[in-house]
């Protein structure tokens, strides 16, 4: 049986990793969508036949359009474009934009039945709630595809919901996990993007090395599978190949391990509920000898404690926290503010919105974006005063 796909983000490191299984399998591909990259988007429109592309920025409508001339591909942009790209009637939506952008997009996709193959963490860190409500309410059945979730998922067929008593994340810990705190204060946008085991895009690397990324796991983990924030933990595991481990009240632990490569979460989701046969890359224990875990260090990461902190805060706490990370690590990849200023800048943002009170839990994807707004602009206020204590 042909798989219907569409893929949200589809030029980016997670969409070249799912295309790469399609590639492979018994796959059609409905839908593809990119923000800017319309070289690149109008390339993997032509190899896959793509019923409908969008690109997120409008104005780039008329060159995409030209691109894909003599095609019978659909070109939308903008965000009615974007959505209507998602909506597009396909077995499995996988959505892959990095960052609060995937939030409108990918809830436009909801429908009965319909696979949506969750990348886009930010979904659940912005408006977390909501979205699982509106899912639930469309019918739309949300598969984890970070790789963390992914595994608790795997892991929870183990036995019942309500005998799980905690769940833990592995962190690789990221490239600076052993550097002094005074070195990381130097560190360059290069060195945090190049993570020790994943080959992934900027953003998260860059969340990675700051653990900032397993903070917004832990928030995407406490909405996606109703887990209290108590019942959540986080273990640094350099290694990367026990992606979580779910303890049951008899003392049991189910672990899920992988090869480190997104392709084997992604392929679950492709082939849920069966299994994908491809060529996946093995682990090869014997070689690997021993696994090691370690507590995180909170004070040279304090990223984690901030993004802990928002998940027992509720409300806005998250969304805030994910808006001002991303303005923050933009500035860090613009080398306007330093790898510590970023969990600085952050924590500075969510102090402003606890203090001009707009903490309060959305109520629609409009407030949601609303506060989303509100958090960047403060970011943009405070960002020299942070950039200045850094230089
Ligand atoms: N990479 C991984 O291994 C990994 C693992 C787990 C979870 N995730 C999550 O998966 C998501 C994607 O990560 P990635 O590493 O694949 O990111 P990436 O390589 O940076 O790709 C991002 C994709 O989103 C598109 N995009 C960026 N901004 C957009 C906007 N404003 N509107 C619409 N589309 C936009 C990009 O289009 P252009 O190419 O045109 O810019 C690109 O297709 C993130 O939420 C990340 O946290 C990633």
């Amino acid at each position: 049986m042909v798989t219907s796909v569409s893929i949200l983000g589809a030029t980016g490191s997670i969409g070249a990793s799912t295309l790469d299984l399609v590639r492979s399998g018994n796959f059609r591909v409905v839908a593809l969508s990119a923000n800017s990259d319309v070289q690149k988007l109008a390339e993997l429109a032509r190899e896959f036949d793509a019923d409908v592309v969008a690109i997120s920025k409008e104005q780039l409508y008329g060159e995409l359009k030209s691109a894909l001339a003599g095609t019978r591909t659909k070109v939308l942009a903008g965000p009615s474009g974007m959505a209507e790209a998602a909506s597009a009637q396909s077995d499995i939506l996988l959505s892959a934009i990095v960052g609060a952008a995937g939030l409108e997009p990918t809830m436009a996709g909801f429908a009965k039945g319909r696979k949506i193959a969750l990348a886009n963490k930010e979904c659940l860190v912005t408006a977390g709630a909501l979205f699982m409500r509106e899912a639930n309410a469309k019918g739309a059945i949300v598969l984890p595809v970070d790789s963390e979730h992914n595994a608790v998922f795997q892991a929870f067929a183990c036995g019942r919901r309500d005998a799980v008593s905690n769940v833990t994340l592995t962190a690789s810990g990221g490239p600076f996990r052993t550097m002094s705190r005074e070195r990381l204060a130097h560190v360059t946008p290069e060195e945090a993007v190049r993570h020790p085991n994943w080959s992934m895009g900027a953003k998260i690397s860059i969340d990675s090395a700051t653990l900032m990324n397993k903070g917004l796991e832990l928030i995407e983990a406490h909405y996606l599978f109703d887990l209290k924030p108590s019942q959540l933990s986080v273990l640094i595991h350099p290694q990367s190949v026990a992606h979580a481990l779910v303890e049951f009240h008899d003392g049991s632990i189910v672990v899920q391990m992988a090869h480190p490569d997104m392709r084997i979460p992604i392929g679950f989701c492709l082939a849920w509920p069966e299994r994908m046969e491809w060529n996946a890359p093995k682990l090869d224990l014997a070689k690997l000898g021993a696994l090691h875990f370690e507590a995180p260090d909170y004070e040279r990461f304090p990223a984690l404690q901030l993004a802990r902190n928002a998940l027992l805060q509720g409300g806005a706490a998250p969304n805030v926290l994910n808006a001002a990370n991303e303005v923050a690590v933009e500035a860090f990849r613009k080398r306007a503010l330093s790898f510590p200023g970023i969990a600085a800048l952050v924590e500075g943002v969510l102090e402003m919105a606890e203090k001009e009170g707009v903490l309060r839990e959305a109520g629609t994807v409009n407030d949601a974006l609303g506060v989303d707004h509100i958090a960047r602009r403060f970011a943009a206020t405070l960002l020299p005063q942070f950039a200045a204590k850094a230089s």
